[in-house]
C-alpha cells in the first residue's frame, strides 16, 4: 500500500513530539508538512522543538512553518506545568533545520492545493489548539477538496483536563475550535475527535521507556526520555502516549471505536467554556427546536481505544 500522506499541525510538547516521531518512522506515513501553533508553549519555541524532533527522528527535509502565535480571542496559556520550561522537558536543543518561509496557513494552502491537483487527498492531524486550521478553512475552503479527513487531538465526550470540563487543546483557543468544527461540517470533511476519552489509555511504562533509552537511535533515546519525564511528573510507573494515538489511528484505524454525534464548543465565559458539548442523546430530530443557534458538527468520537495495540505499534515503530 501507498503510505498516506499526512500533514501534522503541532504544539510541540511531549507528546506532540511522541507524534511526530512516529509519522516519520512509520512505513504508512508520509509526512508532508508540519505547521506550529501557539499551545503547550509559544510558538517560536514550538518550532525549534518541532525542528529538533525531526532532526532525531532523522527525517527528511519536510517543510515546518510557523503559525498563529495566540489564540483567537483570548490571550495564550502554555502548558509549561506539564511539559517543562522548554515545553520539551528540558530535552529541546538547538536546531540547523531551516523554516519554511511560508506562514503556516499558507504552506497548508500550498500543499493541500497541491493535492488537489494530483488527485490526491491528505489527511490533516492536528495535535494542538486549532487555530491554524479555523484560520486555513475559513480563508480557504477550496482546500477542503484536498483533505481525505482531519483527525484531531482534543476534546472530550467526558471530562476535562484543563478545567472540569475543557480539554487543553480545546480551552486553548475555543473559539478557533468552533470554526475548525463548524467549518469542517459546511465543507464535508470527514473529522475523527481524539479526545480524553481515549487519550490516557495508551500507555508505556518506565521499563519500556528504558529499553528505548538503552540503545544508540537519537529517536528511541528522546521518546524514552519523554517517557520518562512524563512519568517523573506525574509520578507514575507508566506515561500516555497522548497525542501520538492519533497517528497510530490512521495506520490503524481498527484499533479505534467510534461513534458519531453531534459537537458543539461551549464559547461562554463560565466553567464549561471550551467543552466540547457531545450530543449523545438517540433523538434524530432537526435542531429547530434547538435553542443554541450554531449547528452541531457530526463527527466521530473516539469512545474506546485498544491501548496495548496502540502502546505496541509505537513501541515497535521507534524502538524497532
Ligand atoms: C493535550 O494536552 C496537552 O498538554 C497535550 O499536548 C495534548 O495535546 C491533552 O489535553
Amino acid at each position: 500500500m501507498n503510505p498516506i500522506p499526512v500533514i501534522m499541525d503541532v504544539d510541540t510538547g511531549i507528546d506532540d513530539a511522541m507524534s511526530l516521531l512516529f509519522a516519520v518512522r512509520h512505513p504508512g506515513i508520509e509526512l508532508r508538512a508540519v505547521t506550529c501553533v501557539a499551545g503547550n508553549t509559544g510558538v517560536d519555541q514550538v518550532a525549534a522543538n518541532t525542528r529538533y524532533v525531526l532532526d532525531a527522528a532523522g527525517a527528511p527535509d519536510i517543510p515546518v512553518a510557523r503559525g498563529s502565535a495566540r489564540p483567537m480571542l483570548v490571550p495564550p496559556a502554555d502548558a509549561s506545568h506539564v511539559h517543562g520550561a522548554d515545553g520539551l522537558g528540558g530535552f529541546s536543543r538547538p536546531s540547523d533545520r531551516r523554516m519554511s518561509p511560508l506562514p503556516a496557513v499558507e504552506l497548508l494552502r500550498r500543499e493541500l492545493m497541491g493535492a488537489v491537483g494530483t488527485g490526491e487527498r491528505i489527511t490533516l492531524v492536528p495535535s494542538a489548539p486549532l487555530t491554524n486550521i479555523a484560520l486555513l478553512l475559513r480563508t480557504h475552503p477550496e482546500v477542503a477538496a484536498g483533505i481525505e479527513r482531519i483527525i484531531f487531538m482534543g476534546g472530550s465526550a467526558s471530562g476535562g483536563n484543563a478545567t472540569a470540563a475543557a480539554e487543553f487543546n480545546i480551552w486553548h483557543d475555543p473559539e478557533a475550535a468552533a470554526i475548525a468544527l463548524t467549518a469542517a461540517g459546511d465543507l464535508d470533511i470527514p473529522v475523527t475527535m481524539y479526545g480524553l476519552d481515549v487519550f490516557n489509555d495508551v500507555v508505556v511504562t518506565r521499563d519500556e521507556a528504558a529499553a528505548l533509552r538503552s540503545g544508540l537511535d537519537p529517536a528511541a533515546q528522546l521518546a524514552g526520555s519523554l517517557i520518562r519525564f512524563a512519568c517523573d511528573i506525574f509520578g507514575q510507573d507508566e506515561a500516555t502516549i497522548g497525542d501520538a494515538g492519533t497517528v497510530c489511528a490512521v495506520v490503524d484505524p481498527d484499533g479505534l471505536t467510534t461513534q458519531r454525534f453531534g459537537v458543539r464548543v461551549e464559547l461562554g465565559n463560565g466553567f464549561a467554556r471550551g467543552q466540547t458539548l457531545v450530543d449523545r442523546r438517540t433523538w434524530t430530530g432537526d435542531h429547530k427546536a434547538d435553542p443554541h443557534s450554531t449547528k452541531p458538527t457530526m463527527i466521530d468520537v473516539a469512545l474506546a481505544v485498544d491501548g496495548r495495540r496502540y502502546a505496541d505499534l509505537w513501541l515497535t515503530t521507534i524502538g524497532g
